[in-house]
């Protein structure tokens, strides 16, 4: 047993801020129309992105140099956003390239960039030292590109620090919060594996009841249950949070791929209390084409319903945590522990976070 369970909060991992030198998701492509630009958020920094008429997607400090404006409330002209106020113009650079009414010869300074990549259907930007953007690559993304999968996507926002949902996925012996959803379904844990930047749970799952839901019947084939005796679940669940990223993968019992997710959990406010998950999820698809389409609305309701059971209890936690001034928590389960060990290591310390976290 993980003898460090009750001494790791030395370093409060709520106080702890997602690395910056990562690529994070901060918009789904098909929400920015060309010609267009939406405001969005990295932890305390708000984000302009814009998508010209021409070209790629681009991403600036969403203030105007002038008056603090957000430039997502602004017009795209050509290769440029036009401050809605008093019509500064900006471009890719983030360079001031005119003030209506001053000479070319003394434009102002103009504003941040963020390196900035589209991939799966999602915008990525590059929050941290855009000198290493090019050397980090994009995580991968589920299935997106592979024909043999259909894959949903989702981004819910929800109202806890980033470390929460990473210990949520990662941490399947909660299958009895889901009881409702899934009937009885016990979580075996097979095995784990880790390395500098990655942490993984293998699991499989057993029920002891008979009531199989239809959705995961439909998706998985159905189970054989006899009522009398503990029914082994064939299937081999893998979790892993390769920092900053969380994925899990369903294996069947051949070792084949059936369903990937992949997550990412971007801080949205300032103190850390909120974060905009971005998911993506892959599911094979059945060997009769259109049992995928047919069974696609009944797996949104099962998956969006066992996610609000999830979100309603990782809100909990926050609530919790600000109440009592930190976490108080009694952790058991040694790859938890091993997992908030990875956040609080590659993370970097809230602002406010004691001097002891800055070590
Ligand atoms: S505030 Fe943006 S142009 Fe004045
Ligand atoms: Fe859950």
């Amino acid at each position: 047993m993980d003898t460090t369970a009750t001494t790791l909060p030395s370093i409060d991992l709520r106080r702890v801020d997602i690395n910056p030198d990562f690529w994070y998701p901060i918009a789904w492509s098909k929400d920015l129309r060309r010609g267009k630009t939406i405001g969005r958020r990295f932890g305390r920094h708000p984000v302009a992105l814009v998508r010209p008429q021409d070209g790629t997607v681009f991403a600036l400090e969403d203030r105007c140099a002038h008056r603090q404006v957000p430039l997502s409330k602004g017009v795209v002209e050509g290769e440029a956003v036009k401050c809605c106020y008093h019509g500064w113009a900006y471009g890719r650079s983030g360079r001031c390239i005119d003030v209506p009414y001053l000479g070319k010869g003394k434009l102002p300074n103009g504003v941040k960039t963020y390196p900035c990549r589209e991939a799966g259907g999602l915008i990525f930007i590059f929050p941290g030292d855009a000198e290493k953007a090019d050397a980090i690559p994009l995580p991968p993304l589920a299935q997106v590109d592979n024909p043999a999968f259909k894959t949903r996507h989702f981004s819910p926002a929800v109202g806890c620090h980033y470390t929460f949902m990473h210990e949520n996925l990662m941490d399947m012996n909660h299958q009895f919060l889901h009881r409702r959803q899934m009937g009885q379904i016990r979580a075996r844990f097979l095995g784990q594996d880790e390395g500098e930047n990655f942490v993984e749970a293998r699991y499989s799952f057993a029920r002891s009841g008979n009531q199989q839901p239809l959705a995961e019947r439909l998706i998985f084939g159905k189970h054989v249950d006899d009522p009398n005796r503990v029914q082994p679940i064939e299937e081999v669940v893998t979790i892993r949070t390769t920092y900053p990223y969380q994925s899990l993968k369903i294996h069947d019992k051949d070792g084949d791929l059936i369903m990937e997710l992949f997550a990412a959990y971007v801080p949205s406010n300032a103190d850390g209390s909120s974060c905009q998950t971005f998911g993506l999820l892959s599911v094979l698809r059945p060997k009769t084409p259109l049992l995928i389409d047919i069974i696609w609305p009944a797996l949104g309701v099962f998956t969006n319903r066992i996610f609000l059971e999830d979100k309603a209890v990782v809100e909990m936690e926050q609530q919790a945590w600000r109440e009592l001034g930190g976490d108080h928590n009694v952790e058991v389960f040694p790859i938890v522990n091993k997992l908030r060990r990875l956040l609080a290591r590659h993370g970097v310390p809230h602002e406010d976070a004691p001097r002891s976290h800055r070590a």
